[in-house]
Parts: structure tokens; C-alpha cells; sequence
């Protein structure tokens, strides 16, 4: 089991997930949604009437998503944009390739390996990858302010922050 399951918060959308945009955290909490209604179906022997639709979903509800919170990244001018970009390709790439060959399998099957990789793949690129791309570009409003005050103040370059690491 991975690490969010072994919280005991699986698919189970928390506060601290929160990035800070509403759009972008209402796109997440349905991607949780999503997956926890496919649990949800798969407990109660019900996944032939969730599956479907959800693999229809799941390829426009990513592409939609990734859209809107590239665009954020930009506005809040995350260090990490570019790199985070590359992260998306793979993961639509992977949604789209996988909806696919699991239109052909039985409901319970695809339940599970869509859940899977739900878990493994979306959720976890929510709770680390996206929140990193916003805490960098955080770390660096904060840089550039003390650089500014910094600057104005003892009218010399500081070198401190480039032997603390940044
Ligand atoms: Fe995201
Ligand atoms: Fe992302």
C-alpha cells in the first residue's frame, strides 16, 4: 500500500492539500471524488456502473485540469513551470493509453487497475508534485522581496542566502 493509504487518507480530500487557487483545488478535490466513488463501487460489487463513465471522465477531466493549473503556475510564476509541464505530458499520455485498454476489460478488473493508477499517479502527483511547484514560487516571492529590502537597506549584494542553500 502506498503512503496515502497507509495515512488512512485515502481518497479522502484534506484541507492541507489545498494549493491556494479555488479552481484548482475544487479540480482536485473532484479528482479525489472520483476515486473515492470508484472505491466506493468496487466494495459494493458495483463497478459495472461506474467504470465507464469514469474512463470516459477521467482523459478530459486531466486535460482540463492540467490546462488551468499550468496557467496558474504562470500567474504565480512557479521556478518549476517547464519541469511540471513535462510531469502533465506523461500523465495524460498515461490516462489517455489507459481508459483505452481498460474499455475492454471486465468492470472489476478495470476498477481496480483505474484505481490504481488514480492512487499512484494522480493523487500523489496532487498532494507532491503540484504542491511543490507552488511552494517554490512562494520560496522565491520571498527571496525577491529581502533581496529588495535587503538591497535597500545596506546598499550591497547579501551572500548569505547562497551559503544557507537558498
Ligand atoms: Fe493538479
Ligand atoms: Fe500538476
Amino acid at each position: 500500500m502506498s503512503a496515502l493509504a497507509d495515512s488512512g487518507a485515502t481518497f479522502r480530500w484534506q484541507q492541507e492539500y489545498a494549493i491556494g487557487d479555488a479552481q484548482i483545488d475544487a479540480q482536485h478535490e473532484e479528482l479525489f471524488e472520483l476515486a473515492r466513488l470508484l472505491e466506493a463501487s468496487l466494495r459494493q460489487n458495483k463497478s459495472s456502473s461506474v467504470i465507464q463513465p469514469a474512463l470516459s471522465a477521467i482523459p478530459l477531466l486531466v486535460h482540463v485540469h492540467f490546462r488551468d493549473e499550468e496557467a496558474f503556475f504562470e500567474r504565480i510564476g512557479s521556478p518549476l513551470l517547464t519541469q511540471h509541464k513535462a510531469l502533465h505530458v506523461r500523465i495524460a499520455e498515461e490516462a489517455l493509453w489507459l481508459t483505452n485498454a481498460l474499455r475492454q476489460q471486465p468492470p472489476a478488473i478495470a476498477a481496480v487497475r483505474l484505481l490504481d493508477w488514480l492512487e499512484t499517479q494522480l493523487l500523489v502527483h496532487i498532494v507532491n508534485a503540484d504542491r511543490i511547484a507552488v511552494a517554490t514560487a512562494h520560496r522565491q516571492d520571498d527571496a525577491e522581496v529581502s533581496e529588495r529590502q535587503g538591497g535597500a537597506r545596506k546598499g550591497r549584494v547579501d551572500f548569505s542566502r547562497d551559503r544557507d542553500g537558498g
